[in-house]
């Protein structure tokens, strides 16, 4: 039997945290959640996992979560929202910078070697090849992937200097929901394109917009490389197998190497759904690259991790219950 850890779980709660919340207690680990609850649910945990409302800029917060030991720490509780970032950078800047400071001292001062980092494409800007692997450049074009690139660098420096070990998974379009059906809370005020296209086929907004169709793509709309929540959740399981395993660093894509137009994805979730996407092409979004796909060899080379429910159909067909049977 493989060994059992207890797992601290920051922004555990929300839409990626939850889904790796339910895998480590599938697999049987033990798991304590820190989430202030600003865009996580507490529906979306297991009642197996304990949450400790709290934020990780506060330090008895994190004593608190520190209280029994921890083997190994997933930081999930980050703001997201690209856009936002640009016109707010001190709100990201302090959460994701600041508080992942805060949380990598507290793995020192109590003892934790072992940190998954939820990382992002965000970190390369606009590909300068395709497909993106881990060696591509890194130039963050919004300061929401710069946030990851600043912790990526950190983590890199404290392992140098303090043996900490960590993983930083670098996920392309995250989407979907648990296929066991065990997450149920929609993401709050979303800006991605799946949540989207839900939001309109459930009826929730009357129409959305496309947001250009005269890139050089074979629809002209741009191609992104959508990824399975639960295929996100297995690999981090896997990550941190690796760390304990291996100890040593991981840096790799999650991502399944084959992209799809924006009208692809309208088409599959009618397809799916049976009812009509409304949508209206509009002007191309600042900051869109035409293209991004990973290149996600390393990931299988390493943690023999593949992709297996990222197909659109699977996509859909988990998001459907979360929209339409609420
Ligand atoms: C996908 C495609 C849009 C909404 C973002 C972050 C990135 C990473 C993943 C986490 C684009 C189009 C979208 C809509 C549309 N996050 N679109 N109408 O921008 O590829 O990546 O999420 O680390 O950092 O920037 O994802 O889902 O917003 O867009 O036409 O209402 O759908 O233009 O082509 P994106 P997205």
């Amino acid at each position: 039997m493989s060994p059992k850890y207890h797992a601290l779980v920051t922004g555990g709660a929300g839409y990626i945290g939850s889904h790796v919340v339910h895998q480590l207690v599938e697999q049987g680990h033990q798991v304590t959640v820190l989430d202030n609850l600003s865009l996580g649910r507490k529906e979306n945990l297991p009642p197996e996992a304990k949450l400790i409302v709290g934020d990780i800029l506060n330090d008895d917060d994190l004593a608190k979560a520190f209280r029994q030991p921890v083997d190994v720490v997933f930081h999930f509780a980050a703001w997201k929202a690209a856009g936002e970032s640009m016109a707010n950078p001190q709100k990201y800047g302090k959460n994701n910078i600041c508080g992942s400071l805060n949380l990598i001292g507290a793995c020192l001062k109590y003892g934790v070697e072992n940190f998954v980092f939820s990382s992002s494409a965000a970190v390369y800007g606009d590909p300068q090849y395709l497909p993106v692997d881990e060696q591509h450049p890194r130039r963050p074009i919004n300061y929401y992937g710069y946030t990851k690139l600043a912790i990526e660098e950190n983590l890199n420096w404290f392992s140098e200097l303090k043996g900490l070990h960590y993983a930083a998974l670098r996920y392309f379009n995250a989407t979907g929901y648990d296929i066991k059906g065990r997450v149920k809370g929609k993401e709050k005020n979303p800006a991605n394109l799946s949540p989207v296209v839900m939001e309109v086929i459930a009826g929730i907004r009357k129409e959305m917009q496309v947001f250009g169709n005269d890139y050089d793509t074979p629809d002209g709309t741009c191609i992104r490389d959508y990824i399975h929540v639960n295929d996100l959740a297995i690999a981090h399981l896997m990550a941190m197998d690796y760390l304990m395993e291996k100890r040593k660093n991981l840096v790799v894509n999650l991502g399944t190497g084959k992209g799809h137009t924006v009208l692809e994805v309208i088409h599959a979730a009618e397809k799916v759904s049976g009812r009509k996407v409304n949508y209206k092409i509009v002007g191309r979004r600042p900051g869109d690259p035409p293209e991004l796909v990973a290149g996600s060899d390393l990931a299988y080379d390493l943690l023999g991790w593949k992709a297996q429910y990222s197909d659109l159909e699977t996509i859909f067909k988990s998001m459907l219950p979360v929209y339409l049977e609420a």
